[in-house]
């Protein structure tokens, strides 16, 4: 499996501890689209270029992380077939993969302390899609997109 990952300066610290993570595990290789430094940035910027990436195919999933979660989420998905996640529990995180097959992880560096992140980090990860009749509203998310210009 391969993740796309996005911060900002709010996001930065958590997600060296997440990729140093990440590098533990054998089946999971990343691609870092920044930001790449504590220094003040846009999170729209590191949002767009790791969605991309998921959309296009390149990465299977993403793993976004700013200070809230909240600008970084809503960034991700103004991009047309992107359902990013805002999670700060692991029930959350389950249930989006499984009912919502959400594409992206969201969450906040100062809402979360690296521990709990981490096992967000896994729960998303190891979840699956159920289909069935949540397929059906993935499909009515998909219509919503299409009706926009
Ligand atoms: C940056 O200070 C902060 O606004 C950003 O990380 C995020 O929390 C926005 O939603």
């Amino acid at each position: 499996m391969k993740l796309a990952l996005g911060c900002d300066h709010g996001g930065y610290a958590l997600m060296q501890e997440i990729k140093a993570y990440l590098d533990t595990k054998e089946n999971i290789e990343y691609k870092d689209f920044g930001t790449y430094s504590e220094a003040s940035c846009d999170y729209p910027v590191f949002a767009e270029a790791a969605a991309n990436a998921v959309v296009s195919g390149e990465c299977d999933l993403g793993i976004l992380i700013c200070g809230t979660g909240i600008g970084i989420s809503i960034s991700a998905n103004k991009v047309k077939g992107i359902r990013a996640a805002l999670c700060s529990d692991c029930f959350s995180a389950e249930m989006t993969r499984r009912h919502n097959d959400a594409n992206m992880l969201c969450m906040g560096a100062r809402v979360l302390g690296p521990g709990l992140a981490l096992k967000i980090v896994d729960t998303f990860l190891a979840a699956g899609f159920d289909g069935g009749r949540h397929a059906n509203r993935i499909a009515l998310i998909s219509e919503i997109e299409s009706k926009q210009v």
